[in-house]
């Protein structure tokens, strides 16, 4: 111990000596807090260039009336079940017991999905029974409401078949029949429609209505069987059916992957109603769709495997492909069985990136994608890390993927932050939800975890409960800290997303989520705004940064980074208050390596409320924004105010170091020499 002492009482001596002199260099009084950022590239760190991405749930109705456009609910009739008769809902009917007659059959065109739904018309356009003159029919009112828009066209396919002519209307109206949006009629001869036939019809609205509905209606008597009916707005994104406000909002955050499709629905509260992507992919006429047990609603699986693929493409983001291996909520495949479902995975690889003469690459490829998609990435399970099965079956799909594609990096469920795994990774999930002092608390998270070993990938996170309501501010600042912790451990920590993404306000299964949504309008929650505070930070520089005199409720970091829009090299200083006090801020950006701070093009932007509790909402989507501005004394040495509960963002045009000001006349003078 007696020959420890002196070292360290000379290293004590050294770091006041060192912190004296910069509070002197730095014209700092003692007791002001100071940030010290060492702009060196070489002295920063790279940043992973996937450290920033999405997690993508089927959740809330994120993708079945959510970001995947159809208008349709239970398109194929199918989500009453395989038995008949079943229940049709949400379709409803137009008329009465004395008009119609609707049931559903299993006479299907598509062997995987066989419900067809079976209308009898029993009012004629003359006779005793004269049909009501807006006819009878079905109608469907998509997921609360389809949001149907003046000008614009939407794309109607569906599946009829009769005993005789034909004539039906189709018709987009509000939501009491009465308005007619669009229409257009189906005419057809017996023969022409004694098999299935196909139609598709465009339809041009006359009027906007956000709560529209799909109408089937005729004035003849007859039997007409219906299956497969969608309603495709015509402007999604690139026509992959991607809903084009929605899918806008994910590329804003420029997420570097997307990690998909769950989250529990993954999973399944049983196997049996669990993600199965051999049922997902082909012409959407053959998915049967299926009922996610965990978040308790029908998908059509218009949103599949395939569309998962293309969306991360479409982003140009990394996929990470969660597969179920053979463990859900309630039942567990033993690992002695579990081969068939290591198959299913290896064929799923196939499907993304085999050649297109493979047998799955063939099916990818006449679905319009015979160029590999880039799949890097599998986790294996969500959150299933402590139960019966999940090693073995884990090791069993890491080894035959490992085996047939050895670059492709598994994502294990156990959480190697506190002891190491036993089992291989490349990555360990991570996921948090916690109060809002809990998450800023977990800024230094990673700080002391192994450097060695599998990377974390913290694929969930978010504020809740109390703290969270229904996505607000306070939620969003403690996030921001905890962003900040990760951004700083990024050697770690390669990869971190947002839970859950979307809600559809409509099915509210989770609070808060990122981006909430009706048919036609949304609204960013603060957590989600606090995500574009690090869209520039996947591959950048991050600075070496020191905060003194830090009160605990701060934190702090740095990067550097080039504009590809401007092609400007820009410093980023992103700084959290917590506390509930202003802090006078000095800010010292040094090394600056033959560059200097231009005053024009530095700027900065403050997201902060008065009231922690605050939420944006269809009334206020704004409510709550970050505000950028001018950066008033932008240079090497600032002297900044940071709000109470406050999220600064500081960006630092660099340029040449001619360009600084000279002369001694204010705080720019010293470093500019
Ligand atoms: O994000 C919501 C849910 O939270 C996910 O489905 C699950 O992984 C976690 O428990």
């Amino acid at each position: 111990m007696a020959s420890c002492k002196a070292p360290c009482c000379v290293l004590l001596f050294y770091f006041f000596v060192c912190f004296a002199c910069q509070c002197i260099a730095t014209g700092v009084d003692a007791d002001q807090t100071l940030l010290l950022v060492n702009a060196s590239e070489s002295s920063g760190r790279l940043i992973p260039e996937t450290l920033f991405g999405l997690f993508f749930e089927e959740i809330n109705h994120a993708g079945a009336g959510g970001l995947w456009a159809e208008l349709v609910s239970n398109r194929g009739f199918e989500a009453g079940g395989p038995n008949t008769p079943s229940n049709i809902d949400p379709w409803s009917i137009i008329g009465d017991e004395s008009s119609l007659s609707v049931s559903t059959d299993r006479s299907s065109l598509f062997e995987r999905n066989k419900i067809a739904l079976q209308m009898e018309v029993l009012c004629d356009i003359s006779g005793a029974n004269i049909c009501p003159s807006g006819g009878v029919g079905i109608y469907n009112p998509g997921y609360w409401g389809m949001n149907i828009e003046q000008g614009k066209t939407y794309k109607v396919v569906l599946y009829v078949r009769s005993s005789g002519p034909i004539n039906v209307s189709v018709s987009l109206t509000d939501s009491s029949g009465l308005q007619k949006l669009a229409a257009d009629d189906i005419i057809a001869s017996a023969s022409d429609v004694s098999d299935w036939k196909k139609v598709e019809l465009l339809l041009e609205a006359k009027g906007t209505n956000h709560n529209s509905r799909l109408q089937l209606t005729t004035t003849r008597k007859g039997v007409i069987w219906f299956d497969q009916v969608s309603v495709m707005p015509s402007d999604t994104y690139k026509g992959h059916g991607f809903r084009s406000d929605l899918f806008q909002k994910l590329a804003d955050l420029k997420p570097r992957f997307v990690r998909f499709p769950g989250g529990c629905f993954v999973e399944g509260e049983w196997l049996r109603n669990a993600f199965r992507w051999k049922e997902t992919v082909g012409p959407w006429e053959e998915r049967p769709g299926h009922f996610g047990d965990v978040w308790m609603y029908w998908t059509d699986d218009g949103l599949g495997y395939f569309e998962f693929l293309q969306l991360t493409e479409d982003l140009g983001a990394l996929p990470i492909w969660v597969f179920n291996n053979g463990i859900s909520h309630q039942d567990q495949v033993d690992t002695t069985a579990v081969l068939p479902f290591v198959q299913e995975a290896l064929d799923s690889i196939q499907f993304a990136r085999g050649p297109p003469d493979s047998k799955w690459g063939s099916l990818r490829a006449t679905m319009g994608h015979p160029e590999p998609f880039d799949l890097r990435y599998i986790a294996l399970g969500n959150e299933d890390c402590g139960k019966k099965n999940y090693r073995g079956n884990y090791l069993k799909f890491y080894d035959a993927i490992n085996r047939a594609y050895p670059d492709i990096k598994i994502i294990s469920n156990c959480d190697a932050s506190n002891r190491p795994l036993d089992h291989p990774a490349d990555f360990y999930d991570f996921h948090i939800y916690t109060s809002a002092n809990d998450m800023f608390s977990k800024r230094s998270k990673f700080d002391n975890v192994p450097r060695k070993g599998p990377k974390a990938f913290v694929s969930e996170y978010a504020v809740t409960g109390n703290d969270a309501g229904k996505g607000s501010f306070l939620a969003a600042l403690a996030e921001a800290g905890f962003l900040i912790g990760l951004e700083k451990n990024s050697d770690v920590v390669e990869m971190v997303s947002y839970a859950p993404l979307f809600v559809n306000a409509n099915d509210r299964r989770w609070n808060p989520d990122a981006i909430v949504f009706n048919s036609s309008h949304l609204y960013a929650t603060p957590s989600y705004l606090v995500q574009r505070f690090f869209a520039e930070s996947s591959g950048a520089t991050i600075l070496k940064t020191t905060l003194t005199n830090n009160s605990n409720s701060l934190i702090a970091s740095a990067i550097s980074w080039k504009n590809p829009e401007d092609s400007k090299n820009y410093i980023r200083i992103k700084v959290v208050n917590f506390g509930s006090i202003t802090v006078n801020l000095k800010i010292s950006v040094g090394e600056l390596e033959k560059s200097s701070i231009q005053i024009s093009g530095s700027n900065m932007t403050v997201f902060t409320s008065t009231n922690l509790m605050d939420e944006n909402s269809f009334s206020e989507p704004r409510k709550l924004e970050p505000k950028p501005g001018p950066l008033e004394g932008a240079g090497e040495e600032m002297d900044v105010k940071l709000p109470p509960h406050s999220l600064t963002s500081f960006d630092l045009l660099k340029g040449p170091s001619s360009n600084i000001r000279m002369g001694g006349t204010d705080s720019f003078s010293r470093s500019s020499i």
